[in-house]
C-alpha cells in the first residue's frame, strides 16, 4: 500500500483532529486495579506469559490515551515505542505515562502516522489494538506494521466483521431515524447517550463512557458505513505466508491435532484457525450466547447476509427515501430466520427490533426497546501472530 492511497482519507486521525478528542478511557474514569487484571487475561488468551515481556522490546501503534499501555508498560520492557498521529491522545498517553512512571526513562510516545514509520529497528512484540479494521486497505496496512516484527517476535491485532458488528449497525440505523440534525454535535451526542444509556448499562463489563462509545461508534461514520472491516479469516488471508496464527479472544479456535503429526505442506496452526472461525463466526453475533460449531456454507450464508444488511444502511445513511428504507427492512426481517436456527435469545432481540422500526420511516418516533437493549456481539476479537 502506498502512502498515497492510506492518505485519500485518515481513518479516526481525521476525525478525532476534527472534534480535538480522543474519545477512550483515562485513568480517572476506571479501576486499574481491574483493568489490569482484563489486560493481564487478554494477554493470556493471546498466548503471552506476562513475565516473559520483561527486557522485551515493544512497539505500540495507535495507543490512543496510553491507559491499556500502562499495563504493558508495568511488565518492564526494556524500550517501549508509541506511535499515534492523533495529537490529543499523544497528549494524554505522555501524561499518563508521566503520572504512572515519573521515573521511567525506557518509553516514547512519537506523533506520527503510522505507515511514515520506517521499520529500521524489529520489535520483539507489535501491538495494534482498534486500528487496522477502518484503515483504507486494512490487509495491506496490517502487512505495512507486520514488518516491525523481528521473526519469531508476535504481532497483536484487533479484527472486526460483519456478523460481530451487527447489533451495533442496528443502532446506527436507529441513530440515522432519529437524530436531530438541527442540533449541535455535542446536543447530538447528549441525545444518543440518553437513548443509548440502558443499552450500555446492561455490558456490566464495559469500561468505556457511554459518551465516547457514542462519539466512536455512531458518528464516526466511516466506522460503520465506509470500512471494509477485517475478519480474522482475513487477516490469517493477510498475514498467513509472514506469519502464523497464535491465540485470540475470544478463544474461538481449538485443536485436537497431536502435536507430533506435522504437515509440512501448510502453516496447520494457519489453516486450523481459518477453519475454526468460518465454523465459529455465528457465535460473534451475540455476546450472551455460545453455540455448537455449525457448516461453514451456513456460515457463510450469514455473513453474506449480514454484509447486504450493512450495505442497504449505508445506502439509506447516503440517501434517505422510503424505497432505502423498504430494502434495509426487508434485508433485517429476512436475518431473522437464519438466527432462528441457532440462537433463539438473539432472534427475540431482532424480533424486538424489527418490531419497533417497522413503519418509522419518514415518521420517526422516539423508539423504545425491550429484548433489543441487551443484544450486543463480541464486536471486537483480539489475534496473536508469530513471525515465521
Ligand atoms: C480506535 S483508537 C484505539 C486506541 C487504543 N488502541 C485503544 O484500543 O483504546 C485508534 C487510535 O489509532 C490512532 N491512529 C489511527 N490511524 C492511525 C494512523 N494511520 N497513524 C497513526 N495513528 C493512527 C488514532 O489516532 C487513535 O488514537
Amino acid at each position: 500500500m502506498s502512502i498515497q492511497e492510506q492518505a485519500i482519507r485518515r481513518p479516526y486521525v481525521d476525525y478525532y483532529g476534527k472534534h480535538d478528542i480522543s474519545p477512550f478511557p483515562d485513568i480517572v474514569d476506571i479501576n486499574m486495579k481491574r483493568h489490569f487484571q482484563q489486560r493481564e487475561s487478554l494477554y493470556r488468551y493471546l498466548g503471552i506469559v506476562p513475565s516473559f515481556l520483561e527486557g522485551k522490546n515493544i512497539i505500540e501503534f495507535g495507543p490512543g490515551n496510553g491507559v491499556n499501555s500502562l499495563y504493558t508498560m508495568s511488565l518492564k520492557p526494556a524500550n517501549y515505542v508509541l506511535v499515534d498521529a492523533n495529537q490529543k491522545g499523544v497528549d494524554n498517553c505522555n501524561a499518563n505515562f508521566e503520572k504512572f512512571y515519573p521515573l521511567a526513562n525506557n518509553y516514547e510516545v512519537i506523533n506520527s502516522l503510522v505507515e511514515e514509520l520506517k521499520a529500521e529497528k524489529l520489535y520483539d512484540l507489535a501491538i495494534c489494538e482498534a486500528i487496522i479494521p477502518d484503515q483504507v486497505n486494512p490487509s495491506a496496512f496490517s502487512r505495512l506494521l507486520g514488518n516491525h516484527v523481528k521473526p519469531g517476535g508476535l504481532y497483536i491485532i484487533t479484527c472486526n466483521d460483519v456478523v460481530s458488528g451487527i447489533s451495533e449497525l442496528l443502532r446506527c440505523l436507529v441513530s440515522i431515524l432519529i437524530v436531530d440534525e438541527g442540533m449541535t454535535f455535542s446536543e447530538q451526542v447528549d441525545s444518543l447517550t440518553s437513548v443509548f444509556g440502558s443499552h450500555l448499562s446492561t455490558l456490566k463489563a464495559m469500561t468505556r463512557s457511554h459518551k465516547d462509545w457514542v462519539i466512536d461508534n455512531i458518528f464516526n461514520v466511516e466506522h460503520w458505513r465506509d470500512s471494509l472491516l477485517f475478519s480474522i479469516a482475513e487477516a490469517i488471508e493477510a498475514l498467513g505466508d509472514q506469519f502464523s496464527f497464535h491465540g485470540a479472544s475470544p478463544c474461538f479456535s481449538s485443536s485436537w491435532r497431536w502435536y507430533k503429526d506435522i504437515d509440512t505442506t501448510e502453516d496447520q496452526f494457519n489453516s486450523q484457525a481459518h477453519l475454526n472461525y468460518l465454523r465459529n463466526v455465528h457465535n460473534f453475533i451475540d455476546y450472551r450466547t455460545t453455540c455448537p460449531e455449525r457448516s461453514v456454507l451456513e456460515n457463510k450464508l450469514l455473513m453474506e447476509k449480514c454484509e447486504n444488511i450493512k450495505q442497504a444502511i449505508a445506502g439509506f445513511s447516503r440517501i434517505r427515501s422510503s424505497e432505502n428504507f423498504s430494502t434495509v427492512q426487508m434485508e433485517i426481517e429476512s436475518l431473522l430466520p437464519m438466527i432462528k436456527d441457532f440462537s433463539p435469545l438473539t432472534a427475540n432481540s431482532l424480533e424486538d427490533f424489527l418490531d419497533k422500526i417497522t413503519g418509522n420511516f419518514p415518521a420517526s418516533k422516539t423508539l423504545k426497546f425491550n429484548a433489543f437493549e441487551g443484544w450486543w456481539g463480541r464486536g471486537m476479537q483480539y489475534a496473536s501472530f508469530i513471525r515465521k
